[in-house]
């Protein structure tokens, strides 16, 4: 089935349960609803998904601050992993990041995390720092991933890999 066929739109309260819901499937740390309620009340924080007649099969939070940018979450359901749905979304997002101006993206990925690692270094992300252990549960380090926003060549990555 193609990416193209899922719904995308900036998600909001009425989205509460949904994301709440697949969180819990994607992270064995899950964020509480009263974590997303607040993060979908506050004008920084953004959270786009991809439906699927009415279904959230995926969704991607950012923080969204001058002309940067932070990925939070990005998180797809267990039984549509490996179907582009991931890249479609990073790349939609992303998308829409640069029409709002901003021209730098960061995040923290774990170091184990090589599916997600991979994704992002697709889009051209690359590694600008280590912060050691960073993870309480187990200790384990986190990757600082960076992305320039601001030249056309990052444009045309964003564009042609979001299908
Ligand atoms: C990371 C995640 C979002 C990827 O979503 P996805 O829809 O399965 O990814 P896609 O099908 O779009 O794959 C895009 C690229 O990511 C990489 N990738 C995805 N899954 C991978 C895996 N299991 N192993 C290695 N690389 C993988 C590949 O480079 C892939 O490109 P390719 O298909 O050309 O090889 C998904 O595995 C997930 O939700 N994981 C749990 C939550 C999480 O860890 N989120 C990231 C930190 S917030």
């Amino acid at each position: 089935m193609s990416v193209i066929s899922y719904e995308f739109s900036r998600l909001g309260l009425c989205d509460l349960d949904d994301l709440v819901a697949l969180e819990k499937i994607c992270f064995p740390h899950a964020w509480t609803e009263q974590q997303f309620w607040l993060c979908l009340k506050q004008k920084a924080y953004y959270i786009f998904g991809l439906k699927k007649g009415g279904e959230l099969t995926a969704y991607m939070s950012f923080y969204h601050m001058a002309d940067e940018m932070e990925v939070l979450k990005l998180a797809v359901h267990p039984a549509h992993r490996r179907k582009g749905l991931g890249k479609h979304l990073l790349g939609l997002v992303l998308q829409n990041c640069i029409k709002m101006g901003i021209e730098q993206a960061y995040l923290e990925v774990r170091r184990s995390n090589t599916a997600a690692y991979a994704l992002y270094t697709g889009f051209g992300f690359i590694q600008t720092g280590v912060r050691k252990e960073y993870y309480p549960d187990n200790k384990e380090d986190a990757l600082i991933l960076f992305l320039n926003l601001n030249g056309i060549r990052d444009r045309q990555i964003v564009e042609s890999l979001s299908g």
